[in-house]
């Protein structure tokens, strides 16, 4: 598949088959981990979740009832980055985006991981309405990572809305 074709194709998913099988999971996972990150740091981090009783207990526990029907069937990727670490030096922020640095390393990431798992023809939904807490003690993270979002992942069911995007000249000024 072309790279045009495979940004042009992926859109956000609110209807799955089936969730992802485990090796191409792994796979996907894999692949996202070639995403650039501030210093090679890699402080962005993933809880694959795939088991069903537990995947039924996050998301009616974790998620609303939108994204919950949204991500049924499908398997869940919790994301989060560990504070304090991309961006800082001797503990102080480097600049003023201080921990946003993590927040954007996470976001390169994600892109990487979404488009890698179309590569493989499957669809995915990022969710950043969930409730971190409950999502927190359910899978253990620890204090130190900040929850982003939860990411689902499997084959379609439903087909995607395609969202439009602005003019190029709303969002980009040339020099
Ligand atoms: C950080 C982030 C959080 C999002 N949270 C949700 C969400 O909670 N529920 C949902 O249905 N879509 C969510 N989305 C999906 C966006 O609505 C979607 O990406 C946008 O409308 C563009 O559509 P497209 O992804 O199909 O191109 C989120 C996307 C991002 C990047």
């Amino acid at each position: 598949m072309e790279f045009k074709e495979l940004i042009c194709e992926r859109r956000s998913i609110r209807g799955y088959a089936s969730a992802i099988g485990h090796d191409d999971l792994v796979a996907v996972l894999r692949m996202a981990q070639q995403a650039p990150s501030w210093k090679n740091q890699q402080a962005s981090r993933c809880y694959a979740v795939e088991t069903p009783e537990l995947l039924e207990d996050l998301r009616s526990c974790a998620l609303p009832v939108f994204n919950r029907n949204s991500s049924a069937n499908a398997a869940l990727i919790v994301t989060t980055f560990v504070k304090d670490e991309v961006g800082f030096s001797g503990g102080e922020p480097v600049n003023e985006v201080a921990n946003g640095w993590g927040a954007y390393d996470l976001g390169l990431h994600s892109a990487y991981l979404i488009l890698a798992a179309r590569s493989l023809g499957y669809d995915t939904l990022i969710m950043g309405i969930r409730d971190a807490d409950v999502i927190r003690e359910k899978l253990s993270i620890p204090d130190n990572e900040e929850i982003m979002s939860v990411i689902a992942i499997g084959k379609r069911s439903a087909d995607p809305s395609v969202r439009p995007r602005k003019d190029l000249n709303e969002v980009v000024r040339f020099f």
